[in-house]
């Protein structure tokens, strides 16, 4: 099943969201949830942050997730390790990943680079197989940015 977004929309609420805080904790906790309740066929957003030789669990919205995630592990870690976006058709068919909420089916995740550092990554699960386009991993790479030109 496809879902369109409009991106261009979306953008601008988490622009007027984020704006005003440069906080990078409160803007991760407003950003996953104004993506968990305006993507449809969404069951977990949020953020990773980078924290010691791991990514530490940040702001999320959807079931509880793992804490820890080691880079190189996992959809998150893969994304971490490598700096480049995963997007996942099935997540039954990527070694080694994490489930965390066994609705799981698909997934993307986007690295977070700011002043040429990992910050973390942002990570979205969908119970739909094939949840995410082109088109959505695209968007999504916008409001990512959109985050990392809001915190400091
Ligand atoms: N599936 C992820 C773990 C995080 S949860 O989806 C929230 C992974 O394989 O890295």
């Amino acid at each position: 099943m496809t879902h369109e977004t409009d991106y261009s929309l979306l953008a601008s609420q988490a622009e007027g969201l984020l704006s005003g805080h440069r906080g990078r904790v409160a803007n991760a906790a407003n950003l996953s949830a104004l993506l968990y309740h305006e993507l449809p066929a969404v069951n977990w957003v949020g953020f990773y942050f980078l924290a010691g030789q791991g990514l530490e669990l940040g702001p999320f919205q959807g079931k509880p997730a793992c804490v820890h995630i080691p880079i190189g592990q996992g959809v998150c870690g893969t994304a971490a390790a490598s700096l480049k976006n995963q997007r996942v058709a099935d997540v039954h068919r990527f070694e080694g990943h994490i489930a965390c909420d066994a609705a799981s089916r698909s997934e993307l995740v986007l690295p977070l680079v700011k002043g040429g550092e990992l910050l973390g990554v942002l990570d979205l699960d969908s119970p739909e197989p094939g949840r995410f386009s082109e088109a959505d991993e695209a968007g999504l790479s916008r409001l990512a940015q959109i985050y990392l030109d809001s915190i400091d």
